[in-house]
């Protein structure tokens, strides 16, 4: 791999391989994460054009298990701001001798535009593009799910909410059905559910306790109100009544289901508190995986 720009296209033993690295990095427990040198003297650079907590601090704390030298560039106090074009900004840093670049945009295609014009050597990693891809999100929600599940060829899962906007979706869609996942389920209205979303394999529901009926897992997605611009806005009541998630819903699920949601959580508009922080959340747990996971992918890019 010379970049990791989507989960599309990926075959599953490459999925494996980067869960199987992102495992030899997690120490006696789950929480503990080894340091390591395999990227001493690399300098990386977080260039997040878009909000960013989760993604962005754990790619930094990675790097730095990982014994790289981070750089996050404060776009809003860079020259972007005097009119600076991406690409000019990315030969800048460049210049600086960067080996890899972390890249959140809103525009999709941004990591894939910035991987094409990079020198040979220069590792690019997408850390979510608009409605396109967020392939290391998708990365550790599948580490989750085999720590909790083990077994992907058993599992019924279900992907609920705002799927039409939703870059963790598509990717999360992509790595079920490439580990081989038999049953995925997308639930969520007509409004928030892309037409062609058949043909990626999986099976679509418009009615929520439908589709959360026997699922293993459950995995939400976040009411993306930012990448609506103008089109179906429900109000948050009438969404949260609907398709938020509550204590009620979950029990048709079966009763060691786990809880997903990539974060950052719309408390009460797709999750109620109660499920968000009850027995089976794991969502605090994604976030830490996170961190094993993309220290994997960022020395796997860099040839270890
Ligand atoms: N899941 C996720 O991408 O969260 P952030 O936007 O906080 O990085």
């Amino acid at each position: 791999l010379q970049h990791l720009l989507t989960i599309e296209g990926l075959p599953a033993s490459i999925l494996t391989h980067i869960l199987d690295t992102a495992d030899s990095f997690v120490g006696v427990t789950e929480r503990e994460v080894k340091k390591v040198p395999l990227l001493r003297g690399k300098a990386i650079f977080n260039l997040f054009f878009e909000p960013s907590t989760r993604t962005r601090t754990t790619f930094e704390i990675a790097a730095k298990r990982l014994s790289a030298d981070v750089v996050n560039l404060n776009i809003a106090v860079s020259s972007q701001v005097k009119g600076e074009t991406v690409l000019d900004t990315v030969d800048n840093l460049s210049a600086m001798q960067a080996d890899m670049f972390i890249v959140r945009h809103s525009q999709s295609g941004a990591a894939h535009l910035i991987a094409r014009h990079v020198k040979p050597g220069i590792h690019v990693i997408n850390a979510g593009d608009g409605r396109h891809a967020h392939p290391t999100q998708a990365l550790l929600d599948m580490y989750t799910i085999r720590h909790y599940k083990k077994d992907f060829r058993r599992l019924r899962v279900a992907i609920v909410g705002d799927v039409l906007h939703s870059r963790v979706a598509r990717s999360q869609i992509h790595a079920l059905t490439t580990l081989g996942v038999p049953e995925v389920r997308v639930v969520g209205p007509r409004t928030l559910i892309p037409t062609q979303v058949e043909r990626m394999g999986v099976s679509v529901y418009h009615d929520m306790r439908e589709g959360l009926r026997e699922v293993d897992v459950v995995m939400m997605l976040r009411l993306q109100n930012e990448r609506m611009h103008g089109s179906f806005l429900p109000s948050p009541q009438e969404y949260f009544k609907h398709w938020g998630l509550t204590h009620d819903k979950l029990k048709l699920a079966k009763p060691d289901a786990i809880v997903m949601h990539p974060g950052p959580l719309n408390r009460g508009v797709e999750i109620d508190s109660s499920v968000a922080d009850g027995p089976q959340s794991v969502i605090l747990p994604q976030v830490t995986f996170g961190i094993a996971v993309r220290m994997a992918v960022m020395s796997i890019l860099a040839g270890n």
